[in-house]
């Protein structure tokens, strides 16, 4: 049975390291190599990475890819992408070069507003609290100054607050639903200290309020927090072109393709379950670059699912028409999304993805996002559509597999040479190396 242990988080790394070993692994066991390995040679960069968390002991390596060759409103990108999927930046290149062709991504920023909410309980008379509300909005904001000074100065700060009665769904329960423009900061913490200062502010004064009675003065606060459904925070990616030029093989005609393609999105409209998958392939373009960029991706995942729930169905996030000869396909999605703050200036390989996108604003990184999950999206359909996943998939994921079977360079180079005629599956690589191995036996 695994002991508990008190002042874990006091002990050195070293020390956190022997007691994970002590009391998981066998004396047999190269954890304590495992784990030390992956420990930065560079002093400095590794207790910067040991200081971003609690109980840190040691770094878990993602590969951080390109994908370059995104043609973005007539700008060239080369888009850093975190990702352990082997095919994920092979599809992404493979879609910007398809549509760099094609005239390209067209994006725009439909809206930047986020929103915030103090959740509270109140059992008094509704128009005595409306009325408080009124007479204290503007001391709410007045508060706040010390806090939204800078961001104001930017163009951002706190954009209203609203007072919701929730009192259908819970008993007393109500909110101050704020809405805010934070720029290109995320903005948890500056909405997060705005919000807890609404709630310092509104009950303070409520004890204050003459319009209560004793009782009423006694509002009960129950939590400060941003939302991370941010509807109002919009961003949308579109490629288009004639459905002729939709064909880049003579194995299917544009019209051919742009017919299927738009039967795939219409069943990703429809049925939830097609919906969830349609929407993670989105999503592996989508947290792939937020991570590389050192945003919150389980902070845009839960956003996005939301919104993909909006109408009550959980729905395709990517749509698509033919017009006069045109296909269309777009995406349109909810990013609050930040390029200075939290790990944006501090960790050097966030630091340097950013800068590869030339420091863009979070707008511009909303849309270089968008595009991201856009052409995930179109890659997964067209193989979906045409060839089958699983031949591109099974190709990218060759690698894993000889690496599974520790396959030397010489082995990979055949093997690799092998499958580019012949379908990939585990067996079919088992067996060739095995075959291989035994003819050099011999
Ligand atoms: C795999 O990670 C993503 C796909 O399943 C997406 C899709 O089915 O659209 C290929």
């Amino acid at each position: 049975m695994s002991k508990t242990i008190s002042g874990f988080s006091k002990l050195s790394k070293s020390k956190k390291i022997d007691w994970i070993v002590e009391t998981y692994f066998s004396s047999s066991h190269d954890a304590e190599h495992i784990l030390k390995q992956y420990w930065n040679s560079d002093e400095k960069l590794q207790q910067l990475h040991d200081e971003f968390i609690e109980n840190t002991i040691t770094n878990y390596y993602l590969p951080f890819g390109v994908a370059p060759n995104f043609l973005i409103n007539g700008k060239l990108y080369t888009i850093p992408m975190a990702i352990e999927e082997s095919s994920v930046v092979a599809a992404a290149s493979k879609a910007a070069k398809f549509w760099l062709d094609r005239g390209g991504f067209k994006t725009h920023v439909i809206s930047t507003t986020k929103i915030g909410q103090v959740h509270l309980i109140y059992h008094g008379r509704k128009d005595a609290l409306k009325d408080f509300f009124t007479s204290i909005k503007s001391k709410l904001i007045e508060d706040c100054k010390p806090i939204t000074k800078n961001m104001e100065l930017r163009g951002g700060g706190i954009l209203d607050i609203e007072l919701r009665d929730k009192t259908q769904n819970i008993k007393g329960y109500y909110q101050l639903h704020a809405s805010f423009e934070t720029l290109d900061a995320m903005g948890a913490n500056f909405i997060n200290s705005c919000l807890e200062q609404f709630a310092k502010t509104f009950k303070s004064e409520a004890l204050l309020f003459n319009g209560f009675t004793e009782d009423e003065k006694n509002i009960h606060i129950v939590m400060s927090i941003l939302s991370n459904y941010v509807p109002d925070c919009l961003v949308r990616a579109e490629v288009s072109c004639k459905v002729e030029d939709l064909s880049d093989s003579d194995a299917f005609s544009g019209e051919e393709f742009a017919n299927k393609f738009l039967q795939a999105i219409q069943i990703a409209e429809i049925e939830p379950y097609r919906a969830v998958t349609h929407n993670k392939g989105i999503m592996n373009g989508i947290d792939a670059v937020v991570l590389a960029t050192g945003n919150d991706f389980r902070a845009v995942e839960a956003g996005v699912h939301a919104y993909a729930s909006r109408n009550g169905i959980y729905s395709s996030l990517t749509h698509a028409k033919i017009e006069n000869g045109i296909f269309t396909f777009w995406l349109e999605i909810p990013l609050a999304l930040g390029t200075v703050g939290g790990l944006t200036g501090l960790h050097p390989l966030v630091k340097l993805a950013l800068d590869m996108l030339k420091k863009p604003s979070a707008k511009e990184l909303m849309q270089i996002v968008a595009v991201a999950g856009l052409a995930q999206n179109f890659a997964a359909l067209r193989s979906l559509t045409t060839t089958g996943i699983q031949q591109g998939h099974m190709k990218m994921h060759l690698m894993n597999i000889l690496n599974q079977f520790n396959a030397n360079d010489a082995e990979k180079a055949i093997l690799i040479e092998h499958f580019k005629t012949n379908t990939v599956s585990f067996n079919a690589v088992a067996d060739t190396l095995a075959h291989l191995r035994m003819r050099i036996d011999d």
